[in-house]
């Protein structure tokens, strides 16, 4: 099983990024625990973060097609970013967004998803662990997919 986990812009500064409502934990401790969780499930977990839609999506047009799930956190991209919407829309992978943060208690440019409607779920407003239980479902359902 082949996960790809995609952190778009500003999610490297996590940790130091607004903590009280995006937490303390890092990116690399993000990614560190997917990892684990993912080695001891024997699948294959990469993990990538990008400031630039198009790095994004170059990683989705090459790692993206034998991909089994997509974990994606598009930062503010979830709100615009239609290229990365499109290329997300060509993959077979099941993918789940997350939000550490729950849009939809925020502004209003935040309730609105463009990744949404070509994602199977989303998770928002758990913080990190979010992140962990896009996995866990990957793990628990990748017999069904
Ligand atoms: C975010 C929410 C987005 O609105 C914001 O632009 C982010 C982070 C979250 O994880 O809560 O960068 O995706």
């Amino acid at each position: 099983m082949k996960i790809l986990v995609l952190h778009g812009p500003n999610l490297n500064m996590l940790g130091r990024r607004e903590p009280e409502i995006y937490g303390n934990t890092t990116l690399a401790e993000i990614d560190a625990a997917l990892r684990e969780r993912a080695a001891a499930a024997g699948a294959v977990l990469l993990t990538f973060q990008s400031n630039h839609e198009g790095e994004l999506i170059d990683l989705v047009q090459t790692e993206g097609w034998d991909a089994d799930g997509v974990i994606i956190n598009p930062g503010a991209l979830t709100h615009y970013g239609l290229a990365l919407r499109d290329a997300l829309a060509m993959l077979k992978a099941r993918i789940v967004e997350v939000h550490l943060s729950n849009v939809y208690r925020r502004e209003p440019f935040r309730h609105t998803s463009v990744v949404a409607p070509v994602a199977t779920g989303q998770i928002a407003g758990l913080g990190w662990q979010g992140y962990l239980l896009a996995l866990e479902w990957l793990l628990l359902t990748a017999e069904q997919s």
